[in-house]
């Protein structure tokens, strides 16, 4: 292990220098010092084997070595780990040279959706090399630190009292250390593990001067959104808003128009509250596409606790009678720990907004101020609505009663 660096003092929302290899491949980040080790792997790095269930230390799937000692890598800051030498489980074998534990898994049937497997790996990898000696009667509890879901845990131990057996003079290393090209999923200030033009092109400024263009990441983004909205007001109307992007954004729950840059770019601030969670996005947008009846949008935005979001957004209205049926797709990419809200509910909230800014646009077509602006999206308003939502699609008389109960509680507590 090398000697830690002295890691810069640096506000919240500032970025600090982290260096660290990975993998046997040395890596220099530029990263905002409350970015999770998790995130920037995953992200970062695009080392996605790495996975995150709780974010708070119970699961284990987020195990990784740092210098040799498993370690909790959601529960670590990246800039905690400077200096540190790190093995996740891409550097443990190759595909046609698994490690044994792996090759052990895979005879054993040690995993079904595999989930789990690279913290079991990563976990055992510890056990074994710091306890060589252990029995069969201790896996159970020394393994009870990582959760599996759907395989049967007496596979996972057969898999590791089988490696344990055959190695007691010591487990094999990792097979795949190496100094290697790092690509991350998100654009990152990076140097060292992959071509420094790469990375200064995909780094997309938000404070600074106007980028040439905001590149979305590569790959399945965190949720796509399709949401279809029938307004009242008649496309000319719907039309007119269109065109007027001061007007448009006030539609937009919790955005604000900061600067106007030319050129069809813009600055603004957009907050999103979900739950415990609270963020303030700083992005830039870019509309590629603006005409009245239609949009497309590129924007970015970083939150000061190093979350980041992206999005891809095509907007077409389309005349439908007297009134406007308006349609929204969007892709969307989240980082840190606003990616950690479960998928699923993220898709619903987002869903959600996207019909508050139809609403507000009819208004707004209406001639009225829409009411978007005034109330940003609170994870009690949106997150409550989505509940109810869900509830009404289950139906049924006690789902109905449990319904009637928590709208009763809610609007008690509004
Ligand atoms: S994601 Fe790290 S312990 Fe669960
Ligand atoms: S194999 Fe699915 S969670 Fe363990």
């Amino acid at each position: 292990m090398s000697m830690p660096r002295t890691v810069e003092h640096t506000a919240a929302d500032g970025q600090v220098s982290v260096e660290f290899s990975v993998n046997g491949t040395p890596v220099s980040l530029r990263i905002p010092p409350r970015m999770t080790l998790a995130d920037v792997l995953r992200d970062q790095l695009g080392l996605t084997g790495t996975h995150i269930g709780c974010e708070q230390g119970v699961c284990g799937m987020c195990t990784i070595l740092v210098d040799g000692e498993a370690s909790r890598a959601c529960l670590l800051f990246a800039c905690q780990v400077d200096g540190s030498e790190l093995t996740t489980v891409e550097g443990l074998g190759k595909p046609d040279d698994l490690h044994p534990l792996q090759e052990s898994f895979g005879r054993h049937h040690g995993l079904q959706c595999g989930f789990c497997t690279p913290g079991f790996l990563m976990t055992s990898y510890d056990l074994l090399d710091h306890e060589p000696d252990v029995q069969r009667e201790d896996l159970a509890a020394e393994l009870s630190g990582v959760l599996c879901r759907c395989t049967g845990y007496r596979n996972i131990i057969d898999a590791v009292d089988d490696v344990a057996c055959n190695y007691r003079e010591g487990l094999p290393e990792p097979k795949n250390l190496g100094h290697r090209t790092l690509i991350g999923r998100s654009p990152v200030a990076m140097t060292g593990a992959r071509d420094e033009s790469t990375a200064a092109a995909a780094a997309v400024r938000i404070d600074g001067v106007r980028p040439d263009e905001i590149q979305l990441p590569t790959g399945e983004p965190t949720m796509s959104v399709d949401v279809t909205s029938t307004l009242e007001s008649s496309i000319e109307d719907v039309g007119r808003v269109f065109s007027d992007v001061r007007l448009l954004v006030r539609c937009l729950p919790g955005a604000e128009l900061t600067d106007e840059l030319g050129d069809e770019w813009y600055r603004g601030r957009a907050r999103v509250a979900l739950g415990p969670i609270r963020l303030s996005f700083n992005g830039l947008a870019h509309l590629l596409v603006h005409e009245s009846d239609r949009m497309h949008v590129l924007a970015q935005g970083n939150d000061a606790s190093g979350g980041q979001a992206q999005a891809e957004i095509q907007f077409l209205a389309v005349s439908d009678g007297t009134g406007t049926r308006l349609q929204a797709d969007a892709r969307v990419f989240l980082v840190g720990r606003i990616a950690g809200f479960g998928r699923s509910l993220a898709g619903d909230v987002a869903r959600r907004m996207f019909e508050d800014f139809a609403t507000a646009v009819d208004q707004a077509a209406r001639g009225q101020e829409p009411s978007a602006d005034a109330k940003p999206p609170s994870a009690f308003r949106i997150l409550i609505a989505t509940l109810l939502d869900r509830m009404r699609r289950l139906g049924g008389h006690r789902r109905a009663t449990a319904r009637r109960q928590l709208e009763n509680r809610l609007s008690e507590k509004r």
